[in-house]
């Protein structure tokens, strides 16, 4: 069986991190993939066109030694994470698909979050999301779910609730298996936090369905879509590889 992956460049700090690491991780066996790259600049930044132009270039060269296929889309307007996957959708062909931010930098303690999440997938066809623990008002910056007690289940999930609203301390981390209906969701949806099309929107009316589970996330994640964040993924990672102490 195959499976597509979009994979979400919001940075040039996290094309960098997806080209030098972690292609050979995403493409499992028996999951040879095409993937679907949509270059989705944060608001405020206006890096689409370079973006696309040094995905295009260098990906394609790495990715070619590992027999995927990759087509590139532009997002027209920054109009937010669910209108950039609706871009892609001629890629995923009506299948159930994979989505990475690339500006999440993970260092899993075991397998890689793609690889437990289509785990969990082939058991039971449902759309799964990566969530890790995140206590204090921090919990604010990410789209936060309503878990089901004692179950993997989940009943809602909000985007970027404030502190006091939030309904757990679990956030979505950027990895997702979404199943094909999620696009009968995103073509009519609304925009919603910060005016744009938010993805969580629609998989809180998938999880409203009972459709969708979490999987909690053990290891270390960086915010490589700041510069900060992104310093401290080389120096953990150098760290790692033994390059310094
Ligand atoms: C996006 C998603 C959010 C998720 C986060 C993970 O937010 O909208 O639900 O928790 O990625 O990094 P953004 O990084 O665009 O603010």
């Amino acid at each position: 069986s195959s499976i597509t992956l979009v994979f979400l460049i919001r940075s040039l700090a996290a094309l960098k991190y997806f080209l030098s690491l972690s292609i050979p991780k995403y493409f499992l066996p028996n999951f040879l993939a095409t993937t679907a790259v949509v270059p989705v600049p944060k608001k405020g930044s206006n890096i689409a066109s370079p973006l696309l132009v040094v995905a295009n270039i260098i990906l394609c060269k790495r990715a070619s030694g590992f027999w995927v296929e990759c087509i590139f889309f532009r997002q027209p307007e920054q109009r937010g994470l669910g209108d950039a996957i609706l871009c892609a959708e001629r890629a995923i062909g009506g299948e159930d698909f994979v989505v990475s931010l690339a500006d999440d930098y993970l260092i899993p303690e075991g397998e890689t979050v793609v690889y437990n999440l289509l785990h969990a997938y082939k058991k039971n066809g449902q759309s799964q999301l990566s969530v890790m623990k995140i206590d204090g008002p921090e919990i604010s910056n990410y789209g936060v779910v309503n878990p089901k007690p004692n179950s993997n289940n989940i009943q809602g999930i909000i985007e970027k609730p404030s502190f006091n609203e939030a309904p757990s301390n679990l956030a979505t981390l950027g990895r997702y298996v979404l199943t094909a209906d999620i696009f009968d969701m995103l073509r009519v949806s609304e925009p919603g936090f910060g005016g744009e099309i938010q993805l969580t929107d629609s998989i809180n009316k998938l999880a409203q369905l009972g459709n969708v589970d979490m999987q909690v996330f053990k290891g270390e994640r960086f915010d490589c879509g700041h510069v900060k964040g992104y310093l401290q993924a080389n120096m953990q990672t150098a760290k790692n590889l033994g390059i310094i102490d």
